[in-house]
């Protein structure tokens, strides 16, 4: 029916009322997709976590998947859903851009950060063990071949989103091998890329000088590998207003999974006062990876425009719950914020 099929996990807590909010702004938006509905909740086979194979099957059918937050399970062997989900699918980068949103106050009116986190090994590796009693090892695991591919997802990225440098954020004055590795990786993919400058920046550094003015860093894509980039994406979405503004897109080969960062607050669950702005963000980065770049502006504009005109949920300081806010997106798809 010449429409794209797009898996969609709407997750745990306010997942479903925030993926809700998504569709009905996709049907008002006359985006040419369908949603594939798919539940990912984990089950233990032979001490292994396993995520359920149809959910499996229709992300390596459809490529494109859009997702809630997903609650993590406790227990003994169920690691975190979303690293299963990014292992399974071998989604090499993350990327976490971060701009400040007109209307919505905070100490910044500047920000405009891309970040790429290396997402599938270093501390997130998951090989831990005791070595004596009181003694404990966990290995940070730092491959060439990971630090030279996600490398080159930022310079290529860096490319089509006209930013003219890239930034390899590391701390190799300690860790002389992996980091020293990673920068090496860095260095190598940037003869690729003659026209885009390259540099490098400590971690702790860079955190010190994006608080101080990110003016300076909105014309670069920063690289990194997967712990740095946990941390310093959190910290930039504090600049703009924190986890509720800010997209994210997990890029593989074969498959590509955009999520908000958010939790699943519990706490407001089912209540109609989640706001759907993080994962609104994300599904537009989503539809411009798909080059669907008329329906990501139009949608865009109206989310920047109800955020603009003052509409907004509990957490921005506003009244709205989360349907009357997907009312005031549809009336302003397509106008341009003031
Ligand atoms: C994120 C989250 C995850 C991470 C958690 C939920 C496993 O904080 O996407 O940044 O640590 O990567
Ligand atoms: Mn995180």
């Amino acid at each position: 029916n010449g429409k794209y099929l797009v898996t969609l996990i709407p997750g745990d807590g306010i997942g479903p009322e925030v993926s809700n909010s998504v569709k009905e702004i996709y049907r008002a938006a006359n985006v040419p997709i369908e949603w594939e509905e798919v539940n990912v909740t984990p089950t233990i086979k032979n001490g292994k976590q396993v995520i359920p194979e149809e959910s499996v099957v229709s992300i390596k059918k459809n490529t494109i998947a859009l997702k809630g937050p997903l609650a993590t399970p406790i227990g003994k062997g169920h690691v975190s859903l979303n690293l299963t989900l990014r292992r399974t699918f071998s989604l090499f980068a993350n990327v976490r851009p971060c701009r400040s949103i007109a209307g919505y106050q905070t100490p910044y009116d500047n920000v405009d950060t891309v970040l790429i986190r290396e997402n599938t090994e270093g501390e997130y590796s998951g090989i831990e063990h005791e070595v004596v009693d009181g003694v404990v090892q966990s290995i940070k695991l730092i491959t060439l071949e990971a630090s030279e591919r996600v490398a080159r997802y930022a310079f290529h990225h860096a490319e089509q989103n006209g930013r003219n440098k890239v930034t390899a954020v590391h701390k190799a004055n300690i860790m002389k091998m992996s980091d020293g590795m990673f920068l090496h990786a860095c260095r190598q993919v940037a003869k690729e890329y003659p026209h885009i400058e390259y540099d490098e920046d400590l971690l702790d550094r860079a955190c010190l000088r994006i608080v101080q003015d990110p003016a300076p860093y909105a014309d670069r894509v920063m690289v990194m590998p997967n712990l740095y980039g946990d941390i310093l994406s959190d910290m930039c979405a504090g600049l703009i207003g924190g986890l509720g503004l800010t997209p994210s897109g997990n890029i593989g080969k074969d498959a590509s999974l955009f999520e908000a960062v958010h939790g699943t607050a519990p706490a407001i669950a089912g209540k109609d006062m989640a706001n759907p702005t993080a994962l609104l963000l994300s599904s537009i980065m989503m539809l411009r990876h798909m080059s669907l770049f008329e329906h990501a502006d139009k949608i865009e504009s109206g989310v920047f425009s109800a955020i603009a005109a003052g509409e907004r949920t509990g957490d921005l300081g506003g009244d709205l719950g989360t349907k009357a806010f997907t009312e005031s997106i549809i009336k302003r798809l397509g106008q341009s914020p003031k």
